[in-house]
């Protein structure tokens, strides 16, 4: 399941744009700056191919990666970046949201949520509605390598993902499946990518 060939394909700015070889695709969602682009990385070993940065809003297309010449990695805009332009945030919802709904060769979703603090509201109303409209989705949880000093009142990872579940558990028929992973650490790999391979064989 290891990738031995990524290559970065096009920007699209619409679903319509989007590669049309019916390649079965991944798409990497979730707020801005919870390491999409460094999962991706991690998942490729390779540091740069995706665009990285401490600024969050660096992403701002639907990013098609080819991999191994036969699927591909999508990285998506973060959202809930408040500093961008209003006009700009909702054109993002409006373009994601289309493209979930009307990709057909979306296997699944991949929600990234930042396992080093506790649930954001908009992480829960962006599963929320994933869940509602039966879109396909795997929780993956980033930075699992970051502990809070217990002295700052912070909760391990690992409680952050169990709350996360709970809290979620509402908008879902069954519970989504889930992997814990660092891009520091690059804990979590293998599995995604074994999870990625097992959902390409259905
Ligand atoms: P946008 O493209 O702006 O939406 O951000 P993004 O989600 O692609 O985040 P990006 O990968 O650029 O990472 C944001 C910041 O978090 C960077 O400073 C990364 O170094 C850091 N970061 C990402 N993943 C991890 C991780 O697993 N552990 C730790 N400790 N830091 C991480
Ligand atoms: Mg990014």
């Amino acid at each position: 399941a290891q990738i031995n060939q990524a290559e970065f394909i096009k920007s699209s700015v619409d679903t319509e744009s989007c590669p049309s070889d019916g390649a079965p695709e991944f798409a990497l969602v979730g707020r801005s700056n919870v390491g999409k682009s460094s999962l991706l990385n991690s998942l490729v070993r390779r540091k740069k191919l995706a665009l990285t940065s401490k600024k969050p809003g660096k992403t701002q297309c639907i990013n098609h990666f080819r991999i191994n010449d036969s699927w591909y990695l999508v990285d998506l805009p973060g959202f809930g970046y408040a500093s961008a332009p209003k006009e700009l945030r909702t054109d993002w919802a409006k373009f994601t949201k289309d493209y979930f709904l009307n990709r057909s060769t979306l296997v699944s979703v991949f929600l990234l949520i930042d396992a080093s603090i506790p649930a954001k509201k908009i992480d829960l109303e962006y599963a929320s509605w994933l869940g509602q409209n039966q879109i396909p989705m795997t929780l993956v949880f980033t930075k699992c390598d970051k502990r809070k000093k217990k002295k700052n009142g912070g909760k391990p990872p690992e409680e952050n993902v169990q709350d996360f579940q709970e809290l979620i558990q509402e908008f879902f028929q069954a519970a989504p499946p889930w992997i814990m992973t660092s891009s520091v650490t690059n804990q979590g790999r293998d599995e995604i990518l074994l999870h990625m391979a097992q959902l390409r064989n259905y």
